[in-house]
């Protein structure tokens, strides 16, 4: 990793805080136009939305445009989207519709008709003899911008000298690579602009420390008390035990919320459904409900909870392989390392599972530090041919729209935002142990910002 970012991981289980500048400030989002976008591999969209050659996405990131094209079945490569002649966009986005995709041979502008072919060559210009031989290709060629993949999102980054993808993401790519995410397909994918910064509302997903708070109706499932680390510039949570004398490795497992009732048979059902109900059929599959609900039927009362999470998880697998979803060989000590929820720096959010994901993006909206373009989706394994049509659908962030977890979290991002604002706001005091996803996170963009340094609670 880029020696800018090697930092002491101790640090961060220190009582810290830092400024609000950094959620408030109209200058501090304009100088992040400036030191953080243009410097940052950022998550640009999934491969799949790009299947045929000439597919295209368009991705925006406040007034940079971008468009994203498969050239042959095996390449993509990405463009500014904008004509070389006198400006235009080449594919019109706006402010509120941010996004647009499609399928062509050529681009056209629609100014004067110059046209390129989709490696951004210019194959058509009008009247070409009056500018006297000053046309070159290259002047006339649209601008590449650096684009790779990885777990089949797309990724492009405005810094020509910038590390590579695979550098930018470690040590989190190394840990989450089993998980096989480039042959999950979208489920859903919703999207609204919303009254809170682009990091206030990433980071009401960076911890479950909230779950008490804002979703109690979960308590009855775990006490969701949860460990936070840093991985080099990007971050994981995770569940974990209380007393520290009590923490192993094993205690941390993902697999480990199988409820608190006193008959695991069924509070492992019980909790699955309720994730699957409620937070938009996205933290598990339907596999997975299903065979946690034959858990009474097909083991004896008494049965420990270890093993009953082994038979559900091994019913489950058996049962995605009949339907031609084969699981991804992840070993407990691989899952157990990947936690519950990671932090990819700058701005996204995977909470991940064997066969599926729930990810976040967030970005700001224009120059104003008090809105961002807040997206959320799920993937997931599907049989080959079987994976749904969706696109993205702007929801306002009601419980009707998200399902009611999500709303209970909007419920709080945006007076998150307005609280911060208050004179009477001594700043963050971010949970030593919980929420060190935040503080590293803020550790890093401070030091793309120049500004914002985490400082030790005295
Ligand atoms: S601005 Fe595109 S052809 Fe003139
Ligand atoms: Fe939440």
């Amino acid at each position: 990793m880029n020696k800018q970012f090697e930092f002491d991981i101790a640090d961060l289980a220190k009582p810290l805080t830092f400024p609000v500048e950094a959620y408030l400030s109209k200058e501090y989002a304009q100088a992040e136009s400036e030191r953080l976008w243009p410097k940052v591999w950022q998550m640009a969209g999934r491969v799949e939305e790009i299947p045929e050659v000439g597919s295209y996405i368009t991705y925006d990131i406040l007034d940079q445009s971008f468009l994203i094209v498969r050239v042959a079945p095996d390449q993509i490569k990405a463009f500014y989207n904008v004509c070389p002649h006198r400006g235009r966009q080449l594919v019109n986005t706006t402010d509120t519709v941010n996004r647009a995709c499609g399928k062509r041979q050529r681009f056209v502008c629609g100014f004067h008709g110059w046209t390129f072919d989709l490696e951004g060559k210019n194959v058509y210009v009008l009247d070409p003899q009056d500018w006297k031989g000053a046309l070159n290709e290259e002047r006339t060629a649209l601008t590449p911008v650096k684009v790779d993949t990885w777990g089949g999102w797309i990724f492009i980054n405005m810094d020509p000298d910038c590390v590579s993808l695979r550098e930018f993401l470690e040590p989190a790519a190394k840990v989450l690579d089993p998980f096989e995410f480039e042959k999950m397909r979208f489920k859903w994918r919703q999207w609204v602009i919303y009254p809170a910064n682009w990091k206030t509302s990433l980071e009401a997903f960076m911890e479950p420390y909230h779950v008490a708070g804002t979703h109690s109706q979960l308590l009855k499932y775990g006490d969701y008390y949860a460990y936070s680390k840093a991985y080099g510039i990007h971050g994981v949570s995770g569940f974990d035990v209380r007393d520290p004398a009590l923490r192993t490795r094993a205690s941390t497992s993902n697999t480990r919320a199988g409820g608190l009732g006193t008959d695991p048979r069924i509070s492992t059902y019980e909790l699955a459904h309720e994730n699957y109900e409620t937070v938009n059929h996205s933290t598990t599959t339907e596999t997975l409900v299903n065979a946690a609900k034959r858990l009474v039927d097909e083991l004896p009362e008494g049965t420990p909870p270890d093993e009953v999470i082994k038979h559900w998880l091994a019913r489950a697998k058996a049962d995605d392989a009949a339907r031609g979803v084969i699981w991804p060989t992840i070993t407990p000590e691989q899952m157990t390392e990947a936690g519950l929820a990671w932090h990819l720096f700058p701005n996204v959010s995977i909470l991940q599972g064997v066969t599926f994901a729930l990810c976040y993006r967030t970005r700001p909206y224009g120059d104003d530090p008090n809105k961002c373009i807040f997206e959320a989706y799920a993937i997931e394994r599907y049989p080959e041919g079987k994976e749904p049509k969706t696109e993205w659908v702007y929801a306002e962030p009601t419980a009707e729209k998200w399902g009611p977890v999500l709303a209970q979290d909007f419920s709080n991002m945006a007076y998150v935002q307005r609280g911060m604002k208050s004179r009477g706001f001594r700043g963050p005091l971010p949970n030593p142990h919980q929420e060190r996803k935040v503080t590293n996170f803020h550790r890093v963009l401070s030091r793309y910002m120049g500004a914002g340094a985490l400082s030790l609670l005295k």
